[in-house]
C-alpha cells in the first residue's frame, strides 16, 4: 500500500500535474543502481535520476562529506570572501577538465550555468573592445535550460513560447536527426556532418560573423532525445568558429562527468570549446551546483579590463560555491577519479551498445541510437496522439517491472549510473523489450 501523501501543494516541474497527482509514483529511498518506492519495491535506475547521479546513489564516501561539512561550517559567503573549499573544487574540476580550461566560475544548476556561459560571451566581447559582437547562436532541439538564455539559445518550442520574445539577437543551426540516413547507427552516426557547413554559409552569411559573440552546442542533445553529431561534425563547428573568432560553449551538463567514458565530451570528440558548462554529475547531485570552466585568456581579459579595486564581473549567485556542494564536488571528483568510473563507463559501453541495438525489430521501434552510457529509442507515435506510446512504457516500466526510465517525446532516454553492471544492463533493456513486445 502507497503511504497517503498530500500532492496538493508541490508545483511540478516538467510534470503533467494533474495526471501524476491521480496516481503519483513516489521514491523514497536509494542506494548504488536501485531506487526504493515508497510501496516498498526496488527499482532499477536506468537513467542516474536525471542524468546526474553518474556514481550511483548514497555513495559513503559523498555522504560522509557533506555531513562533515553540515557540521563544520553550513554557509559562507563568496562575494568579497571566500572559504578554502571553494579554490580547492574549482582546482579539482580545473584539473580534469582539458588543458587551458583552467578558470571555474560556480552557480546552482545547468540553467544557471548556461545564463553565465551566455553572459561571459558577451561581455567578453566587451572587454576586448569588440561589442558588435552581440548575436548568439544555438540550435534546433538544443536544451539548454530554462533561464531566459537558455531558452533563447534553446530549440525547443514548448519551452519558449509562452515567454515572451526572450533575447533577441539569436538564430539557431538545424539539429543533425537524420533517422532516414543513420537509423540504427551504432555510436556516431556516419551522415550529417555537412550540416555544420551550416553554420558559416547561411547564419553567419546572413548574419555577418564580425556580429556573432558566441556559438553554444550540447556535445550530444540528450534531454530532447539523444541526437548525436555526426562524424565529423563538431570539429567543422570548431573550425568555422576559429576561422571567425567566435567563442565555442559547449554545455556538457549531460555529457560531463564520465557519460561518454572520458571527463567530458570535448575529451570524447577530440573537440575543444572555450568554454564548459557544467551541473548534474559535479556533485553526484547530492547537492545542486552548476560551474562554467573558462579558458584562461578569457578569464584573464577580465581581469585586465577592469581598473585595480574594481569588480571585473558584475554576476554572482548567494550560492555560488556553497560549502556543501563544494565539499561535495570533490568527494564527487575523488571517487570517480579513485573507482576509475569514466574508464568503467568506456568498458562498459559496447555491452551497453549490444543489448540496446537487440531492441532493433521489436514492435515500433523506429530507431535505436546510442553513444557511451546515453541511448535513445524512438519509437513510432500513436496516430495523432504524440507522446503517449513512449510514456505508456514508461509509466508499464516503473509500475510493473520496477525499471525506471525517461522519455521526451516518443522516444526513450536511457543513462544509468556508471557504475551499472551487465546483469544489470540485461535487466533494463529486458524489460524495456518485453514492455515494447506487449504495445
Ligand atoms: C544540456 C543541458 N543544459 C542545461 C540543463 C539545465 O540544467 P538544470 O536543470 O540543472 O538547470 C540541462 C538539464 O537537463 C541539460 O541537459
Amino acid at each position: 500500500m502507497s503511504s497517503p501523501v498530500n500532492t496538493e501543494h508541490f508545483w511540478m516541474p516538467f510534470t503533467a500535474n494533474r495526471q501524476f497527482k491521480a496516481k503519483p509514483r513516489l521514491l523514497k529511498a536509494a542506494q548504488g543502481m536501485y531506487y526504493s518506492s515508497d510501496d516498498g519495491r526496488k527499482i532499477l535506475d536506468g537513467t542516474a535520476g536525471l542524468w546526474c547521479v553518474n556514481a550511483g546513489h548514497g555513495h559513503p564516501r559523498i555522504v560522509s562529506a557533506i555531513q562533515q561539512q553540515a557540521a563544520a561550517m553550513d554557509f559562507a559567503p563568496t562575494f568579497q570572501m571566500g572559504h578554502p573549499l571553494a579554490f580547492e573544487a574549482a582546482g579539482k574540476l580545473a584539473s580534469i577538465a582539458p588543458e587551458g580550461l583552467n578558470r571555474v566560475f560556480f552557480c546552482n544548476d545547468g540553467s544557471e550555468g548556461v545564463d553565465t556561459a551566455l553572459k561571459i560571451a558577451l561581455a567578453y566581447q566587451r572587454m576586448r573592445g569588440d561589442g558588435l559582437r552581440h548575436k548568439l547562436i544555438g540550435r534546433e532541439r538544443g536544451y539548454h535550460g530554462v533561464g531566459f538564455g537558455g531558452i533563447s539559445v534553446g530549440g525547443i518550442a514548448g519551452n519558449r513560447k509562452h515567454f515572451g520574445p526572450a533575447l533577441p539577437a539569436v538564430d539557431h543551426l538545424r539539429h543533425p536527426l537524420n533517422i532516414a540516413k543513420n537509423a540504427f547507427s551504432r555510436g556516431l552516426p556516419a551522415h550529417g556532418a555537412e550540416i555544420a557547413d551550416e553554420l558559416e554559409q547561411r547564419l553567419l552569411a546572413l548574419h555577418d560573423p564580425a556580429t556573432v559573440a558566441a556559438v553554444i552546442v550540447e556535445p550530444l542533445q540528450g534531454s530532447t532525445g539523444v541526437i548525436l553529431p555526426p562524424q565529423g561534425y563538431l570539429q567543422k563547428i570548431r573550425s568555422i568558429c576559429d576561422k571567425y573568432g567566435i567563442l565555442l560553449i559547449f554545455d556538457e551538463v549531460i555529457t560531463g562527468f564520465g557519460r561518454l567514458g572520458s571527463a567530458f565530451g570535448a575529451d570524447y570528440f577530440g573537440v575543444k570549446p572555450d568554454m564548459m558548462v557544467c551541473a548534474k554529475g559535479l556533485t553526484n547531485a547530492a547537492v545542486p551546483m552548476g560551474a562554467v570552466i573558462v579558458r584562461q585568456e578569457i578569464h584573464d581579459a577580465f581581469m585586465a579590463a577592469a581598473p585595480a579595486g574594481a569588480i571585473e564581473f558584475f554576476h554572482g549567485y548567494t550560492y555560488s560555491a556553497h560549502p556543501l556542494a563544494c565539499a561535495a564536488a570533490i568527494a564527487t571528483i575523488d571517487v570517480y577519479q579513485e573507482e576509475r568510473l569514466f574508464e568503467r563507463a568506456a568498458g562498459i559501453a559496447p555491452y551497453f551498445e549490444d543489448a540496446a541495438h537487440s531492441l532493433r525489430g521489436l514492435p515500433h521501434v523506429k530507431d535505436v541510437r546510442n553513444l557511451g552510457l546515453v541511448c535513445g529509442i524512438e519509437l513510432e507515435a500513436q496516430t495523432g496522439k504524440t507522446t503517449t506510446r513512449a510514456f505508456d512504457v514508461f509509466v508499464k516500466c516503473f509500475e510493473e517491472k520496477n525499471v525506471l526510465i525517461r522519455t521526451t517525446g516518443d522516444i526513450i532516454a536511457l543513462s544509468p549510473p556508471l557504475i551499472i553492471d551487465k546483469a544489470q544492463i540485461d535487466s533494463l533493456f529486458g524489460t524495456i523489450g518485453e514492455v515494447l513486445r506487449r504495445q
